[in-house]
């Protein structure tokens, strides 16, 4: 394992009680060549392994590139939506979120404008409510799709931009929109080049949720400000310590994949992904679309959950405890908080917290997490860990490229193809037939007639 503190580190001793070492030896040992698989294009869904190689080939140019165009939008802007939904999303928000304070949008001056979502469901209210909200304001549209065809954000996308250009005009709204799609296919490639809109590429071989180092993810984010530099330094970090040539046991992704694998085949079915950081929420859901998605599939695959604690302790905590045993728990733990806050003691303590004056809240936040991990693990529930040693870009950009390639390997180890999403079609067959969509008249007739 690496020692070094400027890394992410992955601690498996939690799992030791429900998995023997030989149990375990039997991933490690496959692992090597599920990682050559992935390295050579060899195994499933080889078309979509633009990921790999992408932190090291992102350039200076490609990152000037997006900051001059995120600056030229957020010097007009105070607020900027940005459309999608899934891989075109919940990247984006992750960061944004864990590196933004709770409270910005109360403050009453920002330094970046501040970004905003749509395109990620079909809520009437949440579109009116924001029409509502942008109407008067200077604000700028960022809209992403790889397809191009994807129909919540088409929607959000149509509404937003006929607001824009009621407010400043077709030719204005043409400076306030940027587009991220695929370099020649679908609906908003041909809108953008028809309005001429400045467009950024989604490289064909890398798929939506593996996608938030692209424009998908930097675009935006560096509109917010965010020092998407060091997200991408990071990924690269971590690259080198989980690349082809790096040893099994020292492949802190191909450990964590071997680890929830020999856990999934012993009955262990899903898998919790908690957080003691109220910023890291969509980082949990960044993750279950990452898994659930990749996996989930033929039949198989880890349910992702998460959960953000210790709120959670007061609602899922008793399911975790005490339910059903099918369940193992993967904490992600930031070592150090960004600011300190001392418990005060107080004369009179009326409420008995004076044992705990003087203390760091962040001290009683991990004794939460230690007694907590302790209970699981003596409750039946195998814990993985996976330490920050601080909540920055630069350690998410590891996160991100740690999970990106441990799933590439679980996915081939559990026999599926970890680069596709053929479940996803379902609904929207269905949508578009109940819809009445030019095109699925014999699907609308079936649909009708089982109604
Ligand atoms: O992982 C994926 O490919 C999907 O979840 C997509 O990201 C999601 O469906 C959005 O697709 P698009 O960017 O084509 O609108």
């Amino acid at each position: 394992m690496n020692n070094d503190t400027k890394t992410i580190r992955l601690d498996l001793s939690g799992i030791s009680s429900f998995v023997s070492d030989a149990e375990l030896k039997v991933w490690h040992d496959k692992c090597q060549g599920y990682v050559e698989a992935l390295h050579q294009g060899t195994g499933a869904g080889s078309d979509f392994l633009g990921w790999i190689e992408l932190p090291t080939q992102i350039t200076e140019a490609d990152l000037e590139e997006i900051e001059v165009a995120a600056k030229a939008l957020a010097d007009q802007c105070d607020y900027i939506v940005s459309v999608g939904i899934g891989g075109s999303y919940l990247g984006t928000r992750a960061v944004l979120e864990a590196m933004t304070s709770s409270f910005e949008a109360y403050k009453s001056h920002h330094k970046h404008p501040q970004l905003l979502f749509a395109g990620h469901n079909i809520g009437e209210d949440y579109l009116w409510e924001l029409c509502d909200f942008l109407r008067g304001k200077r604000f700028g549209i960022i809209n992403i799709s790889k397809s191009g065809t994807t129909t919540e954000p088409a929607i959000a996308f149509r509404v937003l931009k006929a607001l824009l250009e009621e407010q400043v005009g077709r030719q204005g709204a043409r400076e306030l929109i940027l587009a991220v799609t695929d370099k020649a296919k679908g609906a908003l490639r041909t809108l953008a080049d028809k309005e001429g809109y400045k467009t950024f590429v989604i490289p064909d071989d890398i798929g939506g949720r593996f996608s938030v180092l692209t424009p998908v993810g930097l675009l935006p984010l560096a509109a917010a400000g965010i020092n998407i530099r060091a997200l991408v330094e990071g990924a690269r970090a971590m690259k080198a310590m989980v690349d082809s040539g790096v040893p099994t046991e020292c492949n802190i992704s191909a450990l964590y994949a071997a680890a929830r694998t020999a856990l999934y085949v012993k009955g262990k079915k899903i898998e919790i992904l908690a957080n003691y950081h109220p910023k890291m929420h969509y980082i949990g859901e960044w993750w279950k679309q990452l898994y659930g998605e990749s996996e989930g599939k033929d039949g198989k695959g880890i349910f992702n959950a998460s959960v953000d604690l210790t709120a959670d302790l007061h609602s899922m905590g008793q399911w975790i405890q005490e339910g059903e045993r099918s369940i193992f728990e993967t904490v992600i733990s930031v070592l150090n908080s960004d600011r300190e806050l001392r418990i005060q003691p107080d004369k009179e303590d009326l409420d008995g917290l004076n044992y705990l004056a003087g203390k760091r809240i962040d001290e009683v936040n991990k004794m939460a997490e230690l007694g907590t991990r302790m209970a699981h693990i003596d409750g039946g529930v195998p814990n993985i860990r996976i330490t920050l040693p601080k909540l920055d870009e630069y350690y998410i950009g590891q996160l991100f490229y740690f999970f990106e390639k441990a799933v590439g390997i679980s996915g081939y180890m559990i026999g599926v193809n970890p680069f596709n999403q053929p479940g996803v079609e379902a609904y929207k067959k269905n949508m578009f037939a109940l819809l009445e969509k030019p095109g699925f008249e014999e699907a609308t007739k079936a649909i009708k007639e089982r109604l």
